[in-house]
């Protein structure tokens, strides 16, 4: 089997295909923090592309309540057991080597889903969920857990054994419980594990922007993909006989959409979040494979620079593209396991964020347009204060995002604006 590199995991892994990269690769950043769980994406998704017969179990977009829930039910706790199964040695990273641009969150020694696949015969490792398991979309909704809970229950499935990824107690002294809502659809993986499964080739990844689509006249329902999908982001539909997938809104992105004139615009659930959690984008893809430097786009700077976002289960080795803000209130060891190494790191730039991280994230939600490009215009500082001990400074300053084209389509200042109704409009008076 080709050896490819993947940067999420600071190494060479197995992969059936031989390495290839598209221009461009879709990518997105979801704020955990923010999320409120109003399933507002999930209903925009749905009420878009998922309403016919035959698809009424399908959520190509899902919010979960963790640690309990998932959609299908226990699809990350299974793909771990299954990966644990052929390698009982544990799932370690080595963070010693140090933070560089081909291995950001250090070097991971342990298999991923291609490496454990190999040892069985299989392009990836994976299993094909019950019906009974896809019948709730946010089953355990907003059910919290208590530390003692949870770490007898990652015990006894096997997660995570090894000694980095042990949690010994909780972050939270004052109330043992907690609970995050996780948003996800299909992280248009740069070594898709869907892909490689499939025995009729009916997958292929976009050269121009990187989106995983099924071919629909190719695809004789095998499933091999709704099984070596780790995320499971294919679905089978019985009333076809072929599995479907989320398609990133790919006429949106294509500028199809009469709305924004011809310039890319972002996908349905994305530009429907209310709660400003969500931000999409292309990002360029270098000779060497590699995201090319960009400095001055919002979402380079989020992951690459300040590193303040993070892959879902990057240890499986997809290399997705869906990036999360990990959550600040679960215990770091949890959130660890899914994001990987670079949560600790991550959290605190959150908490304490920089000048220029607080002024790009205002961008969250700011315009339907895609956003290439930001630029930020200072200005006074208006607060200060500490935070867990570090000096936090704030400056209104400006921020402004430009689409395709260079034109200017955000404008917001970091500090909300208050406007003083009339007189004449107080009704109380
Ligand atoms: Fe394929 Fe799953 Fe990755 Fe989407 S998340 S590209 S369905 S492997
Ligand atoms: Fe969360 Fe936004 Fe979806 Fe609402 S629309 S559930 S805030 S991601
Ligand atoms: Fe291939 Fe999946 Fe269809 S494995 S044949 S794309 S159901």
């Amino acid at each position: 089997m080709p050896e490819v590199y993947n940067w999420q995991l600071g190494r060479k892994m197995l992969y059936p295909y031989e390495e290839r990269h598209p221009k461009w690769q879709f990518a997105f950043v979801f704020n955990i923090n923010r999320c409120l769980a109003c399933q507002t994406c999930s209903m925009a998704d749905k009420s878009t592309w998922l309403f016919s017969k035959g698809q009424e179990y399908m959520w190509w977009n899902n919010v979960e309540t963790k640690p309990y829930g998932g959609y299908p039910q226990f699809y990350d706790v299974k793909i771990t057991q299954l990966i644990e199964q052929v390698n009982p040695g544990g799932q370690v990273w080595n963070v010693r080597v140090g933070r560089k641009h081909h291995a950001p969150y250090g070097v991971f020694e342990g298999m991923t889903i291609f490496d454990a696949g190999a040892k069985v015969g299989q392009a990836a490792i994976g299993y094909i969920p019950t019906d009974q398991e896809w019948r709730f979309v946010n089953i355990y909704e907003d059910t919290a857990t208590s530390m003692r809970a949870l770490v007898e229950g990652i015990d006894k499935t096997g997660f995570s054994r090894d000694e980095p990824w042990k949690m010994t107690g909780s972050s939270l002294p004052e109330h043992e419980t907690f609970f995050f809502y996780l948003q996800r659809i299909c992280n248009h993986c740069t070594y898709p594990g869907c892909l490689a499964a499939c025995p009729r080739k009916a997958i292929y990844k976009r050269p121009e922007d990187g989106i995983v689509l099924i071919d629909q006249n190719r695809c004789r329902g095998y499933k091999k993909c709704v099984e070596q999908c780790p995320f499971k982001k294919p679905m089978y539909r019985g009333t076809t006989r072929v599995s479907e997938k989320c398609i990133a809104c790919y006429p949106r992105i294509e500028g199809k959409d009469p709305l924004t004139g011809g310039e890319p615009m972002e996908t349905r659930c994305m530009a429907a979040c209310v709660g400003k959690i969500r931000m999409q984008s292309l990002v360029r893809i270098g000779e060497d494979g590699l995201w090319a430097e960009d400095r001055w786009h919002p979402l380079y700077y989020a992951i690459r620079v300040e590193q303040v976002a993070l892959p879902l289960y990057p240890q499986w080795g997809t290399e997705p593209n869906g990036y999360y803000i990990p959550p600040r209130h679960s215990p770091r060891g949890y959130a660890r396991q899914m994001f990987g190494p670079g949560v600790d790191n991550a959290i605190e730039k959150y908490l304490v964020p920089s000048r220029e991280l607080l002024a790009v994230l205002q961008l969250w939600r700011a315009s339907q347009q895609i956003i290439f490009r930001y630029d930020v215009i200072p200005g006074p500082k208006v607060f200060e204060t500490q935070i867990h001990g570090k000096r936090f400074e704030m400056y209104n300053d400006t921020v402004l995002g430009f689409n395709k084209s260079g034109k200017e389509v955000a404008r917001i200042q970091v500090e909300e604006p208050i406007y003083i109704r009339p007189a004449e409009r107080v009704t109380w008076l």
